[in-house]
């Protein structure tokens, strides 16, 4: 991986888009302070504009830089820096992320990965805007193949880092007011937070739209139809599985895949993606996904599937 690093930051400095790995998932990442840069991730993706992008920093110091923390979001930094939480920050006057990353809100979603991405965003100096590596609307990668079977062709380079140990997006949270919105669960369950806290998240209500812009119904589609919540299997279908019990004619499943055999939500976190993605290369007529428990990731894995399983509009975001 030393040369894949070396080749990173030279194509990062000419303001290309690159792959990296980080402890989530594997993110398109560009200098977050250039708008041609920034605007490249957008194009590659196919990714509408009003949907803003997380800042990648190197530690909270240069994420001081950038936002203003209130003493709740600082805690959470104190407990989950560097890994999977990202948290939205009134931006400082004069911060240079270009509009473009925030798409014009006054707010700024932040997060410091872990190595060796942190380390990638420490030499380069400056922060590193990244989405996910998928096509816009598509299942998010959690290895090097994934990303460039689906953008290899668009991006200069892809960082082999290994299957990402998490396997979801990041936990999103603003505070607001004094209390901590969750405005996405993701790789850092909520019970961890709120121990953290002390006090529960909520959801945003209504208006929750305009808090977390980029939260589409329709999100992470395989080609298949995805069916949750399952008691039993139909003619042709796929089955993604959990736990040690199976649902009623299992056996006549075209494939099958089991998040984790042992019930482990960090284990089906981890596998939830490749999974999915695996299953929708079976020519299954659709994906049957059988009941996860609403605990710990539970509450994020479930969050996916039910994107995947939204219906979607014709004109994908
Ligand atoms: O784990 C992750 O978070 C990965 C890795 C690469 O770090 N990144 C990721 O980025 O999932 P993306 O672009 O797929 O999701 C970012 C989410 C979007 O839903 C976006 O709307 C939201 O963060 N977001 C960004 N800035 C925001 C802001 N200022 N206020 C509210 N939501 C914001
Ligand atoms: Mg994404």
């Amino acid at each position: 991986m030393p040369d894949a690093m070396e080749k990173a930051l030279a194509l990062l400095a000419a303001g290309k888009p690159v792959a990296l790995p980080t402890e989530t998932v594997y993110g398109l990442a560009a200098d977050a302070t250039s708008g041609e840069a920034v605007a490249r991730i957008f194009e590659v993706k196919g990714r509408p504009r009003f949907n803003p992008l997380i800042a990648h920093v190197a530690g909270p110091e240069m994420a001081g830089e950038i936002a203003r923390f209130d003493p709740l979001s600082q805690r959470l930094v104190d407990a989950f820096w560097p890994g999977p939480l990202t948290l939205v920050l009134p931006m400082r006057e004069g911060a240079r992320v270009h509009p473009l990353v925030t798409a014009g809100l006054e707010t700024v979603a932040l997060r410091m990965p872990r190595e060796p991405a942190c380390g990638i965003i420490a030499r380069f100096g400056r922060p590193l805007a990244a989405p996910s590596a998928n096509l816009s609307g598509r299942i998010t990668p959690t290895d090097a193949r994934a990303v460039a079977a689906e953008l290899g062709e668009r991006i200069g380079l892809v960082v082999d880092g290994g299957a990402s140990p998490v396997g979801l997006e990041s936990t999103i949270v603003k505070v607001a007011d004094g209390r901590p919105i969750l405005l996405r669960p993701g790789g850092l369950a909520r019970s961890e937070i709120e121990a953290a806290l002390g006090m529960p998240l909520t959801r945003p209500g209504d208006g929750g739209a305009l808090l977390a812009p980029g939260m589409m119904v329709s999100h992470y589609a395989p080609d298949a139809p995805v069916r949750l919540d399952i008691a039993r299997l139909r003619d042709g279908e796929a089955l993604l599985a959990f736990g040690p019990r199976r649902v009623a004619d299992a056996d006549k499943a075209v494939a099958t895949r089991n998040l984790s055999a042992t019930g482990d939500l960090r284990e089906a976190a981890a596998n939830l993606f490749a999974f999915m993605r695996e299953l929708d290369r079976s020519g299954a007529k659709a994906i049957a996904v059988e009941p996860i428990p609403d605990q710990g990731l539970g509450e994020a894995i479930r969050d996916r599937l039910a994107r995947a399983a939204a219906p979607r509009p014709g004109n994908q975001a």
